[in-house]
């Protein structure tokens, strides 16, 4: 048992650091590595560091090339060796890992070629068992690994040590798990076109090393965390096995962290401070677990559920549960953009003005769909000026197929012998680049901007069925993400000043946005901390004073019950207006990765979700919904308010 460990950690089997940021958290990991890299230097010592690829080292890495150039951080003495490596894939290869990592960090310091090892995925298969052994006896002769970064998969793998790997398991050929390629099919555009295979250390290659750094952000990686840390040690999550090394830290950020004990049911682990959030998730959380509306929650059970100090300071169950039960019923509105001539004491949404200049923010076409295409739906029926800003045209989720459909399209219209011959000239371009194309080529400008064309055309009849006002939908196009690529996302000023602009223009009453918890170097995740950079300066705007920001739900993981601050309930019919809402993005088929244990597509999720949401509102006691769509107010700074 750790003794530095506090009373609030006893159930992690690993040590845990939580971060507000990721940002935060790499700092401390990149100064931590160039301490250990200038101390070794100085007796004239290598350092040895295991390396992972993924998003999840990206800003660790980059970090990592600033203090570099800034503070003369040398590389001479670094020797590394990787993880993985896809089987199969050249090393020049742009999904490789070989390639990420000259990419992403060897070609922007100064470690010596010679230094440098990964996997070779090209090693003919009857020649990968010797190729392995060799790669352990190399790490072996560099004097073994002096600390290990890692990432974790939503599998629980490490490396690429999918469920099934033993605590024992050497360097080896793997086949990839079935979510894992999923997770991996944005990158190689479609499941079909990842490896089967890859090779990788073993677990027990990385439990040699004599530290280890496991890294991990967003909230799709909290269930699987809290798996790995606090769960039995079992081969079916092979990163439970870390909890066996005496010097392996996580340095995890909030969202990763939320499914912890400390943070998931903080009273079972100490005393804890009753704030009016912390009591409204403690009784619903209780009321869940028992199975029982709040309402019928008695005395005792709190006191034989580990919440007998609520009650101390609340006095009794009876007025603990009206209080909680209220609270919830207040939540609920048909009436987002607030409920004119009524009292809005107990409203989520102040009554005045009648009529709002609502101000929607989608990373990419179908986020804000997917999380509030109802809500929108009551917006614009309500009467309230609804303006929806797609930030970017989320043109590399467009797979070469509907392209090619689309450009079919587009040949048969310029059939016609009066047609613009230069536009012919185009669209015969296009034609070739898509038939010619193999499966990793980069698209060329042109077609990426066709491919926006399609998820525009889709956003904009998405927006029609819901009763948008085109001329209040508009694309922004963020250089960000329209200049770059998965994990080369390089924000800037630029895409701020281009949302501070819009907000400006605007002065909304409302703002709704998300990303609050995705993996930061995401599309969400990047749109997300760009929103909040933008709405931080116009601070002192006088419409920033009066104006709520809403966070909509990601996809992938609604709003626990107890972070919801409005819930907007959805008719049948109104659900049939979202479904066929989504189903305009037809591009999207079976894009988006999902949760483990779901499937299907990302419309089927969001309808899920909202039965869910409804559901649990139900088995609480409150009133019986079709579905509900859910947000809750942002505590950020910059768009808290
Ligand atoms: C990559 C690796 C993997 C990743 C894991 C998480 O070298 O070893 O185990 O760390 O798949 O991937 P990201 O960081 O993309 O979420």
């Amino acid at each position: 048992m750790d003794t530095s460990q506090t009373e609030a950690e006893q159930y992690e089997h690993i040590r845990t650091r939580v971060f507000p940021s990721s940002d935060d958290a790499v700092r401390v990991v990149a100064a931590a590595l160039a301490r250990l890299i200038r101390d070794r230097s100085q007796e004239r010592l290598n350092t040895v560091l295991g390396l992972a690829t993924g998003s999840t080292p990206v800003k660790l890495y980059r970090e990592l090339i600033r203090m570099h150039r800034e503070e003369g951080l040398s590389f001479q003495n670094v020797v590394t060796f990787n993880l993985d490596e896809y089987h199969g894939l050249p090393p020049n290869h742009p999904e490789s890992y070989r390639h990420f990592m000259e990419v992403q960090l060897f070609k922007h310091v100064d470690i010596p070629s010679e230094n440098i090892h990964v996997p070779d995925g090209l090693v003919p298969r009857p020649e990968v068992y010797a190729y392995c052994q060799e790669y352990e006896r190399k790490i072996r002769e560099a004097g073994g690994l002096d600390v290990q970064i890692l990432g974790i998969g939503r599998t629980g793998h490490i490396g690429f040590n999918e469920p099934g790997s033993g605590p024992d398991s050497r360097t080896r050929l793997v086949s990839l798990d079935r979510l894992t390629r999923r997770d991996a099919a944005r990158d190689f555009r479609g499941e079909a076109n990842v490896p089967g295979y890859a090779i990788t250390m073993g677990v027990g290659t990385i439990l040699q090393a004599r530290e280890l750094a496991l890294l991990a952000w967003g909230e799709s990686k909290a269930s699987i965390l809290r798996a790995a840390i606090e769960g039995p040690q079992s081969e079916s999550i092979p990163a439970s096995f870390l909890q066996r090394h005496p010097n392996c830290q996580s340095y995890i950020d909030e969202p990763a962290a939320s499914e912890l004990t400390r943070f998931r049911v903080p009273w079972k682990v100490g005393t804890v401070d009753w704030k009016p959030s912390l009591v409204r998730k403690a009784v619903v959380s209780l009321a869940a677990d028992l199975k029982k509306p709040v309402l019928r929650l008695r005395d005792e059970d709190y006191s034989e559920n580990g919440l007998a100090s609520l009650l101390m300071e609340t006095g009794s169950s009876y007025s603990l549960n009206i209080r909680i039960f209220n609270e919830l019923q207040h939540t609920i509105t048909g009436w987002p953009g607030g409920k004119p001539n009524a009292d809005d004491s107990n409203r989520p949404v102040p009554a005045n003005p009648a009529h709002k200049r609502v101000l929607v923010f989608s990373p990419e076409p179908l986020d804000a769909e997917l999380g509030m295409a109802g809500t929108l739906h009551r917006l614009v029926g309500h009467g309230h000026e609804v303006t929806l800003v797609y930030l970017t045209s989320g043109n590399l989720g467009v797979p070469d197929s509907e392209a090619r459909m689309a450009i079919g399209l587009l040949n048969e219209l310029s059939e016609n012998p009066e047609g613009d011959p230069q536009r012919r000239k185009r669209i015969r371009a296009l034609a070739e680049e898509v038939d010619n194309k193999k499966p990793f080529d980069e698209d060329s400008a042109d077609l990426r901007k066709f491919k926006g064309f399609i998820r525009k055309a889709e956003a904009r009849a998405s927006c029609q069925v819901l009763g948008l006002d085109l001329s209040r939908v508009i694309f922004l196009d963020l250089p960000f993400y329209e200049t770059g690529r998965y994990r080369q996302f390089r924000p800037s000023e630029e895409d701020v000043s281009a949302i501070r602009a819009l907000c400006e223009l605007i002065q909304p009453h409302q703002i709704y946005l998300t990303g609050s918890g995705a993996d930061p170097s995401s599309v969400s995740g990047i749109s997300f901390q760009l929103l909040r950079t933008a709405l931080e300066t116009c601070r002192n705007d006088a419409w920033s004073g009066r104006c709520q920001t809403w966070i909509y739900a990601a996809a992938e993981r609604p709003w626990p019950i107890h972070e919801i601050e409005m819930a907007v309930p959805l008719s049948p019919a109104e659900l049939s207006v979202k479904l066929d809402c989504l189903y305009h993005h037809r591009s999207q088929r079976s894009q988006t990765p999902f949760l483990e244990n779901q499937s299907g597509e990302s419309w089927q999720q969001a309808e899920h979700n909202n039965r869910v949401t409804a559901q649990q509102y139900d088995r609480l006691g409150l009133a019986e919904y079709e579905a509900m769509e859910s947000f809750r107010r942002s505590r950020e700074p910059g768009l808290a308010r």
